[in-house]
């Protein structure tokens, strides 16, 4: 039973036997999501205090240049899961390729694997506006004692058995799922720990929010400008607010409290839109359902889709039930 007040440490054990493969594994690897959550946490908050600020010169696989703070938070990361016994492999936003992590006795004994965007939103650091980071947890499918490969990577978002995300706002909050709804749990900052402070997050049905950059509206599919139009049409609950604050996890977190659409489609510059399949989409569509909300590409669930590459962009369509619904309706039409 999940109570207020409760630590995050404690509802993790307590609640651990509700883990479809119960041994105790999963528990450590939130665990030490937990840790390394709250290092880069520590790192964000003094973001404008030290000489971290910029690019670092590199450009990363994506073709963006990587912030000092991208290529901080993902090796906090990766080096708090090396260091334990339960993860065989991990993918990051920030890694040209999957990192196999062996056991020591290097029999390759560990199950999981995960995938990361270590720091998402990181064009908002500089200007002091939240990010977070994504975390997308998978059991290999190819058999212990063997190498990890790229099919333990490429799974269909629906067999996730953990998926979360960091915000690191006005308050940072860890807000995760592992098939049994959507618990958010607030850093007290002075003694350092999580508590439960959201039980049972839940998407309101329908909403009056919808994010989008709509500065690349002239480049939108034809069903994506009419939804728009419909979103700011003066009748019944209408128009509706736009807000879009340009980081994934506070737009989806915001609107998942307040009830919204976020959406980032494709375009004529973009095919696929932007947002990263495995370490973006689908890890807020697992949130997303288990909250009673819905995540699409336009036409089918995001967490359907079968990855064909680890870098792979989606278009996506997040957010209350009726309004990712309505949203659909538009793009069937010109399907
Ligand atoms: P990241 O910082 O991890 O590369 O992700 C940025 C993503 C996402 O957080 C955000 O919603 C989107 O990019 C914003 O893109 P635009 O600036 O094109 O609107
Ligand atoms: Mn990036
Ligand atoms: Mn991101
Ligand atoms: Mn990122």
């Amino acid at each position: 039973m999940a109570r207020k007040n409760q630590t995050l440490g404690e509802f993790i054990i307590e609640n651990q036997s509700e883990f479809k493969y119960s041994s105790g594994e999963l528990s450590k690897l939130i665990n030490a999501i937990r840790l390394a959550a709250k290092v880069v946490n520590h790192e964000v908050n003094k973001a404008g205090l030290v000489d971290i600020l910029g690019a670092v010169g590199d450009t990363n696989v994506q073709g963006e240049d990587q912030q000092k703070l991208d290529v901080l938070a993902n090796e906090k990361f990766i080096q708090t899961l090396k260091n334990r016994e339960i993860v065989c492999g991990i993918a990051s936003e920030e890694e040209d390729d999957f990192i196999e992590v062996n056991s020591h006795d290097e029999q390759h004994q560990n199950k999981y694997v995960v995938l990361i965007d270590p720091l998402d939103g990181s064009s908002n650091i500089d200007v002091n506006v939240s990010v977070g980071t994504i975390f997308s947890i998978y059991r290999r499918v190819t058999p212990i004692g063997s190498p990890v490969t790229l099919e333990d990577f490429l799974q269909p978002g629906r067999n996730q058995v953990a998926a979360g995300y960091v915000i690191y706002g006005t308050s940072t909050m860890l807000v995760y799922t592992t098939g049994h709804g959507v618990n958010g749990f607030t850093l007290n900052p002075a003694i350092g720990t999580f508590y439960l402070s959201h039980p049972n997050m839940q998407f309101p049905e329908t909403g009056q929010i919808y994010s989008v950059n709509e500065g690349n509206y002239s480049h939108f599919p034809q069903g994506v400008k009419d939804y728009i139009k419909y979103c700011q049409m003066e009748e019944e609950d209408r128009p509706y607010t736009s807000r879009y604050i340009g980081s994934l996890v506070s737009d989806f977190h915001r609107n998942m409290i307040k009830g919204g659409i976020y959406l980032y489609p494709k375009s004529s510059k973009a095919s696929e839109g932007k947002l990263r399949l495995l370490y973006e989409c689908n890890p807020m569509a697992y949130l997303a359902e288990q909250a009673g909300g819905k995540a699409s590409n336009g036409f089918k669930a995001i967490l359907d889709i079968q990855p064909s590459e680890l870098h792979q962009r989606v278009p996506f369509f997040c957010g209350s039930r009726k309004m990712v619904e309505k949203a659909e309706e538009f793009m069937k039409i010109y399907s």
